[in-house]
């Protein structure tokens, strides 16, 4: 349907928090994973927050994060169309207050992510501060996420060694000084590979941040990174909690690769020739009896199941996280 910006995402996220369900904040770098998204919320009847970070816009446009940018906002907006549910763009890690003010200039995202949570608490307040100041004079239809608190592990350039949890009465100044329209919060949650059974979660943190924001006045949706390990009971914990965006990335990663070479495996003898001819790949072959089979070599085969995998994952995330079935666009229908 459309390509959504950040008015449309906040009554989504009002609607979360008011009927306890959470968004899965998807991370793409590449139109398999962002197709096989999309066919995934479309068959959940589920809204749909893809992500992406500087790398993957620097990925997507080749080095350049801003060419990368306009072509993925180009491509979801055009591949959006076809789908009859609601599509939202978060960008995820920003560090960059340029590239921050180009994304708003091109009016691209529905949210931003300012993460400046490796900064001593004073500064991340000065800059989330100003990103949120940046987007009010630019009058920019977007979102600020912003973070407090620090999650363990490595997500596209940033590696932290160390979980600091949040806290729930510095939360409130920060919400508070700074603007944000969405918090992310350290409660045990990890980047990248991650075993739900050893993190050390607390959803009862998370539901403390809530109330004591609450207490006073503040209405703000929490949000929850590093979330690829978290189980689907540990997650439901989670979000009932405050917890209405839960982002995963490494998930997909995985899911891309592990059927890109299972596929690859199965049909090795259609693409790879036996020992003794594997110098005739400079002749296309020319010299050998063994011929390759692009039934299997296409990369639009091995894609398509890529495809049909991402979406069978994200359909089930859909159903977890609550957000299956609700689909703004479906219910205004
Ligand atoms: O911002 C993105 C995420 O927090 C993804 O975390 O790679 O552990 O799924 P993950
Ligand atoms: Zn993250």
């Amino acid at each position: 349907m459309t390509f959504y910006r950040g008015s449309e995402l906040e009554s989504v996220y009002q609607n979360a928090l008011s009927d306890g369900f959470g968004l899965v904040a998807s991370n793409i770098a590449e139109p398999n994973v962002l197709i096989g998204l999309m066919e995934g919320a479309s068959r959940a009847e589920s809204d749909l927050l893809l992500q992406a970070s500087a790398g993957a816009c620097r990925f997507a446009g080749n080095g350049d994060a801003e060419a990368g940018l306009n072509a993925l906002g180009a491509y979801i907006d055009a591949l959006a169309e076809g789908f009859d549910i609601g599509v939202f763009l978060n960008m995820d890690h920003q560090t960059d207050t340029e590239f921050i003010e180009f994304q708003m200039d091109e009016e691209i995202p529905s949210s931003v992510m300012i993460d400046a949570s490796s900064e001593s608490f004073e500064e991340n307040v000065k800059i989330s501060r100003e990103v949120v100041r940046m987007a009010t004079e630019k009058d920019a239809d977007v979102l600020i996420e912003a973070e407090l608190g620090q999650i363990k592990g490595a997500e596209d350039d940033l590696e932290v060694d160390n979980a600091f949890y949040t806290d729930p009465e510095q939360a409130v100044e920060f919400v508070d000084r700074t603007g944000c329209d969405l918090l992310a919060i350290s409660v045990g949650t990890q980047h990248g590979v991650a075993k739900g059974k050893d993190l050390e979660l607390r959803p009862d943190l998370a539901g403390e941040i809530r109330q004591t924001l609450r207490d006073h006045g503040l209405d703000t949706p929490l949000v929850l990174h590093g979330s690829s390990g978290v189980q689907p009971d540990q997650l439901r914990t989670m979000l009932r909690h405050g917890i209405c965006k839960v982002n995963k990335d490494t998930r997909y990663q995985y899911e891309y690769t592990r059927t890109a070479m299972e596929y690859y495996e199965r049909h090795r003898n259609s693409i790879v020739p036996p020992d003794a001819d594997r110098d005739g790949r400079d002749t296309f072959f020319n010299e050998t009896a063994w011929t390759p089979n692009k039934d299997h070599f296409d990369p639009r085969v091995g894609g398509r199941q890529i495809r049909e995998r991402i979406a069978e994952v994200h359909a089930q995330l859909a159903a977890v996280s609550g957000s299956a079935g609700r689909s703004r666009y479906l219910e205004t229908q």
